[in-house]
């Protein structure tokens, strides 16, 4: 037979291309801000997919765009989410924002992947979606198209394993939903692991409903059943921090890569004169940097940092109570009043005039900080945070003990954890009363200053550790960019 005439069955090997699609919402973008730089400088292609929404403060608050431009393999592409809002919103109205995806990005989506700008059909296929967990429906998508997926989980890891995994058993055993009239400090025996630490109180806060029909009870039940049906799943910890629950969710999604401190290993992985550039901020609010000249006048881990991240809110009463139990433990502060972030707003006229009179002289106080930069700041030693996972993450690495006051999602596990598991702080959950602030803070700053420095430079060291050439985390990484490449060869 004449070889000449057989034709060689070539394969068109793609080129890995993967899309990043957050959520929009400040956190879960930050964060896939940075996992897109990470895979941009081992040289994969990178769409990020970014709704409406979410990308116009990100436009005009950051220099996303210009930092982005030296990556001639990444581009960003915009989808409508059908959200009206100038500005981010805040939490409540989460489902509102997950609705309105439903209904107008989702279809988009899929059209996106399967015939038009992304899909094979495409000049520069996608290779690989790397979604937000929540995006439980990418799954049909990546199974209609053959594009393998990997979920990427912003939230922490104590979450997923308590309260998305376990919360159909939860709900089976009675326990959710979590009546707040009942008794909250019953431990929650039936999650695996947590038998001595979870009380009802630690549940996300979504756990407390009136019942099990609510519409984040039901999507976080399917998200739960979803995360084990991708490739992959992508945490932001590092393994010796969640030891002691990664090997529960490993059984579920064994294909687990931990990145975390994310915002530590991608400052490491670039240049020094690149990771001290003040345009690596993803804000989509603008930074008021001043307050680093201001914390410049204090001495070393004298002043406390307050900050409830980019969702949560609090009503005046509860910011007068935190404000007069800053003020009577005599301790400068520093506080991030996000706008909007104070509901229904407050006036000076609402405020003791001996509250703003001592506030001149020993507060700053700003609608958005340089916040990685403001807990890497000698002065700063104390952080009284609403427990996000990023601002979690952020003071491990930097050592700062917490006082944590949990709104809602996973805030409630991730304080119980800092304060029953890490030991980085104090969990002052449900409760505003300025002589506890008080309390919790002179505890932080003073007394307990000594024992809490202990441990939380050991946590510091671990994570540094991991984010070193032979750290868990910087392994995981380079897993996760040797399968990207492999599994975009295969499809
Ligand atoms: C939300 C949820 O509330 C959180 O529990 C979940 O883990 C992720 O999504 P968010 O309110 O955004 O999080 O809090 P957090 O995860 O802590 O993220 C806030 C981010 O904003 C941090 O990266 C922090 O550095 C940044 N930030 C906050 C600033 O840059 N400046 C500020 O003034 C305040």
């Amino acid at each position: 037979m004449d070889q000449n005439h057989h034709e060689i069955p070539t394969r068109n090997v793609l080129q890995p291309h993967v899309l990043i699609f957050p959520i929009p919402f400040q956190g879960p973008v930050n964060c896939a801000l940075k996992l897109a730089e990470l895979l941009c400088l081992s040289g994969i292609h990178v769409t990020f997919l970014n709704t409406d929404h979410i990308h116009r403060p990100l436009l005009r608050h950051s220099h996303v765009l210009s930092r982005f431009n030296r990556y001639p393999n990444f581009k960003f592409e915009t989808i409508p989410d059908g959200l009206e809002d100038e500005n981010p919103v805040t939490g409540d109205r989460f489902e509102e924002v997950m609705a309105a995806i439903d209904a107008v990005t989702k279809p988009l989506f899929r059209e996106m992947m399967i015939s038009g700008s992304l899909s094979r059909r495409s000049e520069h296929p996608v290779t690989m979606m790397i979604p937000d967990e929540v995006y439980s429906f990418a799954v049909e998508v990546a199974v209609e198209t053959s594009i393998p997926l990997f979920f990427f989980a912003t939230l922490s890891p104590c979450c997923l394993w308590t309260s998305h995994f376990n919360l159909a058993a939860l709900i089976e055993a009675g326990h959710v939903p979590v009546k707040v009239e009942n008794d909250l400090d019953e431990l929650v025996k039936d999650v695996p692991g947590m038998e001595h630490i979870l009380r009802k109180r630690d549940l996300a806060a979504f756990c407390r409903i009136n019942d099990i029909s609510d519409p984040e009870i039901q999507r976080t039940l399917k998200e739960a059943q979803t995360l084990p049906r991708a490739q992959g799943l992508i945490l932001n910890t590092f393994d010796d921090l969640d030891s002691l629950v990664l090997p529960y969710i490993r059984k579920l999604c064994p294909n687990i890569y931990t990145i975390g401190p994310l915002h530590a290993l991608h400052k490491a992985q670039l240049t020094p004169s690149e990771s001290s550039e003040t345009t690596l901020s993803n804000s989509v609010w603008k930074e008021d940097r001043t307050c680093l000249s201001w914390l410049d006048k204090h001495p070393p881990k004298t002043v406390v940092y307050i900050s409830i991240g980019s969702l949560s809110t609090m009503s005046v009463d509860q910011m007068l109570e935190i404000w007069h139990g800053l003020v009577n433990s005599r301790k400068p502060f520093l506080w991030v009043r996000r706008p909007g972030s104070i509901t229904g707003g407050y006036d000076e006229s609402q405020v003791e005039s001996q509250l703003l009179e001592v506030t001149k002289e020993m507060g700053c106080i700003v609608d958005w900080a340089p916040q990685e930069d403001v807990l890497a700041h000698c002065a700063v030693g104390g952080f009284l945070t609403h427990s996000g996972w990023n601002s979690t993450m952020e003071s491990i690495v930097q050592g700062v003990p917490m006082i944590c006051w949990p709104f809602y999602v996973d805030q409630q596990p991730n304080s119980r954890f800092v304060g029953e598991v890490w030991k980085l702080g104090i969990d002052m959950k449900d409760t505003c009363d300025r002589l506890i602030v008080e309390k919790a803070v002179r505890d932080i700053m003073d007394g307990k200053r000594d024992i809490f420095a202990q441990v939380t430079s050991s946590w510091a060291n671990l994570a540094k550790e991991s984010i070193s050439d032979r750290g868990s985390s910087s392994i995981s990484l380079a897993r996760l960019i040797d399968d990207i490449r492999l599994m975009s060869s295969t499809i």
